[in-house]
């Protein structure tokens, strides 16, 4: 029947791998970054001959592939070589020195950490990546509470490349003088893409995600042009997923302006700039919120490991209090009641934050 040709059955979908927009996904290659690849790759190059290599700190405002071109050039040096042990940390996660030097025993695959101080803690590592050398990505380093990783790592590391990354210009130059020379650095900074460059990036993610020719033309272009403006692919990602899920919900086997243009009306600027800036499981603990209103911590916390959330309930308590203080969600707390203190937690809506913040 003609009437029904182009529609979906129940058992299809247009999504070819759905997993492809989420911003942890690196593609093969990325485009338009090659020149700072190079570059980043010349400071480390030093290692492979055994010698040290050079410092970085690279700045960029979010969601234009600084981490994505940190991840993909460790990917390809741990291809290359097994003497540069690439280690990535987020400071958002690991934001003391103690968290930083757990961190990196686990990346070492050493497991006993468990009621040793950090200067037992960093003998011990010490002496594992002193028989290599190291490449150390601190990515998000604006959000760090302490300095003393950095100088002891300076001191104590022999052969070693120290990229420290963040979004925000301002920070770098605000950097305590004594790190700054020390650290010896060169700064680079990540410029946002054109008009183009964002619509081939998504073109590219779009071969990822969808099967062939579902994703109309002038629906990409609708996406392009927003994700442009806001400048942070993460915009187009989610666009185009919720563009996707769109023409799914109408059954249809393309994805057309139409679509595009209600993702458009569904997001709000304001919440998707600010969300992109949050870790990824905080993002994850904010989709749940919005999706679960009114729940009790304790249930949001069922539901958060459930869909694949992996930190513990302190961690996650934690985040809760950071969302609240950005004023991303409120949390009602209540006394009384047959269990005592609980919390309800609220998501908070854009017109919300705008006029709180
Ligand atoms: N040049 C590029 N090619 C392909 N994907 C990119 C490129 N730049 C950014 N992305 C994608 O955009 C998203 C955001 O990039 P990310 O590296 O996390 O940004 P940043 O660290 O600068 O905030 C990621 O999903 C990343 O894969
Ligand atoms: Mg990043």
């Amino acid at each position: 029947m003609v009437l029904f040709k182009d529609m979906l059955h129940s058992d299809q979908t247009i999504f070819k791998n759905q997993d492809a927009l989420d911003t942890e996904f690196i593609p093969k290659i990325l485009p338009y970054r090659e020149k700072q690849q190079r570059y980043i790759a010349l400071c480390i190059a030093p290692l492979l001959q055994d010698r040290t290599g050079k410092n970085l700190l690279i700045c960029g405002t979010p969601g234009i592939g600084k981490t994505a071109t940190i991840k993909y050039i460790f990917k390809d040096l741990e291809n290359e070589t097994d003497d540069v042990i690439p280690i990535y940390i987020n400071c958002w996660q690991k934001n003391t020195t103690f968290k930083i030097i757990v961190a990196i025993c686990e990346e070492l695959g050493y497991k006993f950490t468990q009621n040793k101080r950090t200067e037992e803690l960093f003998t011990i590592i010490k002496n594992m990546l002193n028989k290599k050398s190291v490449v150390f990505a601190f990515d998000e380093i604006d959000k760090i509470e302490d300095f003393d990783f950095v100088y002891t790592v300076l001191e104590e590391i022999y052969k070693k490349t120290i990229l420290l990354i963040t979004n925000y210009k301002e920070w770098l130059s605000k950097l305590d003088e004594r790190i700054r020379s020390r650290l010896g650095a060169d700064i680079i900074e990540f410029q946002a893409y054109d008009l183009k460059e964002t619509r081939d990036i998504l073109k590219q993610r779009i071969n990822y995600a969808f099967y062939p020719s579902v994703f109309e033309s002038d629906a990409l272009d609708v996406i392009s042009k927003k994700t442009f403006e806001t400048k942070d692919i993460r915009t187009g990602l989610h666009l185009m997923k919720e563009a996707g899920i769109a023409a799914e919900n109408e059954s249809c086997k393309k994805i057309e302006i139409e679509h595009a243009n209600k993702a458009l009306q569904k997001i709000d600027d304001f919440s998707i700039k600010k969300s992109a800036d949050l870790e990824s499981q905080t993002r994850l603990l904010l989709e749940i919120i919005k999706e679960n209103p009114a729940k009790k911590s304790g249930e949001l916390f069922e539901i958060y490991q459930q869909k694949g959330g992996s930190d513990s309930y302190r961690s996650f308590h934690r985040k809760l209090k950071s969302l609240e203080t950005s004023r991303f969600i409120t949390i009602k707390r209540i006394e009384g009641g047959k269990e005592g203190k609980t919390s309800i937690i609220e998501y908070n809506s854009s017109s919300k934050k705008l006029t709180e913040f």
